[in-house]
């Protein structure tokens, strides 16, 4: 068992969720298509053709599984809001059915004492938004915080975090650069814009939100910490110029009001634009998953580094390294990096996927190692207020579809049964030890 001496009395213990992966009745009430609904109908997109059209039902199953949080003892849970929706064309009307799911969604939290914690922006783009350009084009931002005072006006004397945005690293580099996430794009450098855009809409949507009320407001960023391949200066270099194109890329503006080197110009940087990202958010989310080996890459390659093993490291079922005290070094890196502009930190997701079965002890271990880094850096002085575990459930996993499960629930597609694992037992035996 995990000591928790260190965690304060008011720690969030949490899990998270995101709509796409869990809600299904994607045709149900008036909701408008996603760029992931596009995504999943093309061919070849999603392993075995998967879509997220059932998905968990927790569309019509979210009062169970909200028992399912409370029974774990659980503080907060991170979900996040379908934009299609709420605004079934990304812009003007608004779907007074979808909002009210929302509503009782959080008022079902309320009732039974736990947090709301409500993402704006898990990665489902209202498509008509996409055909407009997505977050290649900077009016995106500004619909967004229009959707963002929508949502606000409704749920925000009733929600105990908002976080703007979910992993726009992984929204420009598997969206827009790469080309294996919805929209599909491959533009490599040339997703750029998308990052700037969706800080843009961050920073927006925060003035948004407090104006509409909200009392506490950050965002959710992945951390894939960069282990240089060996102490050649070429592999150094490699590792910094990948830290700062996918990691401090999405940190440096919204801390420090610039942009880290990332080796080519930014022509859609307008002036004023980084004063409005750089407005004071509350937490700083992080997901962290695993780090990742970088090595030099060959110079007709289109990017300056390529991604290798971590040495030594066992896999989960993803094929992710597991090393924990990466993420202990994380936090550290990020209080030397930003000082006093470091606001509090949430571990806003952690995680791992494994096998089907119900005794999932690789889990609990995954678990249970990064809980004591999170502990050891809180022991360093890092401020840490949260943390919740990637996945209340097994879902549907992007681009993997239903194979990979994260969940300290396994659920059964074929009848939507839920059966807690053996982690969950373990996460509800550790918040209970917590004072
Ligand atoms: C981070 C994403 O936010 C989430 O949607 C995804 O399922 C997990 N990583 C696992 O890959």
């Amino acid at each position: 068992m995990t000591p928790v001496k260190a965690f304060p009395s008011n720690f969030q213990w949490g899990v998270a969720t995101s709509a796409f992966q869990i809600e299904g009745a994607t045709g149900s009430d008036g909701r408008g298509v996603s760029t992931w609904d596009t995504f999943c109908r093309e061919p070849g997109r999603v392993h075995g053709g998967a879509n997220a059209d059932v998905a968990c039902d927790h569309y019509h199953r979210w009062s169970e599984d909200l028992d399912l949080i409370a029974s774990l003892g659980a503080r907060a849970y991170r979900f996040s809001i379908a934009w299609p929706r709420v605004q079934p064309s990304g812009t003007g009307a608004v779907n007074a059915k979808g909002l009210d799911f929302y509503d009782r969604l959080v008022d079902g939290l309320a009732s039974r004492g736990l947090a709301a914690v409500p993402t704006l922006f898990h990665w489902d783009l209202p498509q008509p938004l996409e055909d407009a350009g997505g977050w290649m084009n900077r009016d995106t931002a500004a619909r967004f915080a229009d959707y963002a005072a929508i949502v606000a006006e409704r749920l925000a004397d009733r929600v105990s975090l908002w976080i703007t945005l979910n992993e726009p690293m992984v929204v420009m580099a598997y969206g827009y650069a790469f080309g294996t996430h919805a929209p599909g794009l491959t533009l490599m450098l040339g997703a750029l814009p998308t990052a700037h855009h969706q800080l843009l809409g961050h920073g927006l949507a925060t003035t948004a939100l407090r104006t509409a009320g909200a009392r506490r407001i950050g965002i959710a960023n992945n951390y894939t910490p960069a282990q240089a391949a060996s102490d050649r200066p070429e592999d150094l270099a490699a590792a910094e110029a990948f830290d700062n194109l996918l990691n401090w890329q999405f940190t440096d503006p919204l801390l420090r009001g610039a942009y880290p080197d990332l080796g080519v110009d930014l022509p859609h940087v307008r002036d004023g634009d980084l004063a409005t990202i750089v407005a004071p958010i509350d937490v700083l989310g992080v997901n962290y998953y695993s780090p990742v080996g970088v090595a030099a890459a060959g110079a007709e390659e289109p990017l300056p580094f390529t991604m290798t093993e971590v040495p030594g490291a066992p896999l989960t079922g993803m094929g992710w390294p597991v090393v924990p005290d990466a993420l202990r070094r994380l936090l550290l890196t990020l209080r030397t990096r930003y000082g006093a502009a470091l606001p509090p930190i949430q571990i806003t997701e952690s995680g791992c996927s494994y096998d089907e079965s119900l005794d999932d002890q690789p889990r609990i271990d995954y678990l249970s190692g990064h809980v004591d880094a999170v502990r050891a850096a809180m022991e360093a002085g890092v401020d840490v207020g949260g943390y919740y575990v990637w996945s209340l459930l097994d879902n549907f996993e992007w681009a993997e579809g239903y194979g990979p499960r994260f969940g300290l629930v396994h659920v059964d597609y074929e009848t939507q049964r839920r059966t807690p694992r053996a982690s969950y037992a373990w996460y509800r035996d550790l918040i209970a030890e917590a004072p």
